[in-house]
């Protein structure tokens, strides 16, 4: 049981030092990488590190590496005080790494992770940017903390594949572990980018996840993947979503076109509505199809 308070930590040598006496008294340490502006999802990954390790890492920080110059960077929520109150209450981190800008990427920073494989298409088509951004931080946070597991959500889930085939190639001693998407009561992936939903956008944002369960039910159905896929597509049309980035079935451990029968499938889209973009993704099973 967690009775100190959460420590904020601001440079990488704070945190090796920290992580250095949990490791001298034999505490396994998890990580929890985050952008801030947390919601009960990410607290949910906290409790999800918790069982396994004795002492919790959240890192927040707004990474600029995965934001394109149009993209919303500057108006990343960024809620630090409440983060941390929100962690204390639910007991679910022992420390809290918030790095500057410069600490992560000091002058001069000229190294990259480029990630192909389940990095390709999808996410990528309309953001060439963010897997190069996400794999650069993320390895740079792993080499860090060099935590036993890291945890992320599956609601990135081509993020969480990005991010499983960098430590297995290049061989971080680290687990990760995906965490199921957190969902609001009627089925709304939760994201730090919902609070950008107006009302009406807000009512239309959850067909979303209502069509990514339609098109799974016409593939278990028997319904052909493309004219699943173009149902679901004019159906968050219908609905009031202004484009389809993808709306795309895909092998769910490689992510890879389903050329054969027989594989696990996902189910994964990005959707607009003005300016906001939302994406969600199911597995092609029965168990996604129960009520949100
Ligand atoms: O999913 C996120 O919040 C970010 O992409 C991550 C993994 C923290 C990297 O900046």
């Amino acid at each position: 049981m967690q009775t100190a308070p959460i420590l904020l930590l601001r440079t990488a040598a704070d945190l090796r030092q920290t992580i250095k006496v949990w490791r001298s008294q034999g505490h396994r340490v998890g990580l929890v990488p985050t952008m801030g502006a947390l919601h009960a999802g990410h607290l949910g990954l906290g409790a999800l590190a918790r069982r396994t390790c004795q002492k919790v890492v959240f890192s927040i920080f707004v990474n600029p590496a995965q934001f394109a110059p149009h993209e919303d960077f500057d108006r990343y929520p960024r809620t630090e005080a409440a983060d941390l109150a929100a962690l204390a209450q639910a007991e679910a981190a022992d420390v809290v790494f918030a790095p500057a800008a410069a600490e992560m990427y000091p002058p001069g920073f000229s190294t990259s992770v480029s990630v192909a494989g389940p990095a390709t298409g999808l996410e990528s088509d309309a953001r060439p940017h963010f897997f190069g951004g996400v794999a650069t931080v993320v390895t740079k946070l792993l080499l860090q903390a060099l935590p036993d597991t890291a945890v992320f959500g599956e609601k990135d889930y081509q993020q969480l594949m990005v991010i499983r085939k960098v430590v297995e190639d290049l061989a971080i001693p680290v687990e990760i572990i995906g965490a199921p998407t957190a969902r609001d009561h009627d089925g709304l992936a939760l994201s730090s980018r919902n609070a950008y939903l107006t009302a009406p956008q807000r009512q239309i944002a959850v067909a979303l996840n209502r069509v990514l369960r339609s098109v799974i039910a016409d593939v278990l159905n028997g319904v052909a993947l493309p004219e699943a896929i173009a149902r679901g597509r004019a159906d968050l049309i219908a609905a009031g979503f202004d484009a389809v980035d993808y709306l795309q079935i895909r092998n769910s451990a490689t992510l890879e076109q389903p050329l054969s029968p027989g594989q696990p499938l996902r189910v994964l889209a990005a959707a607009r509505l003005g300016a906001v973009r939302l994406i969600d993704n199911m597995a092609v099973a029965p168990a996604s199809l129960q009520e949100p």
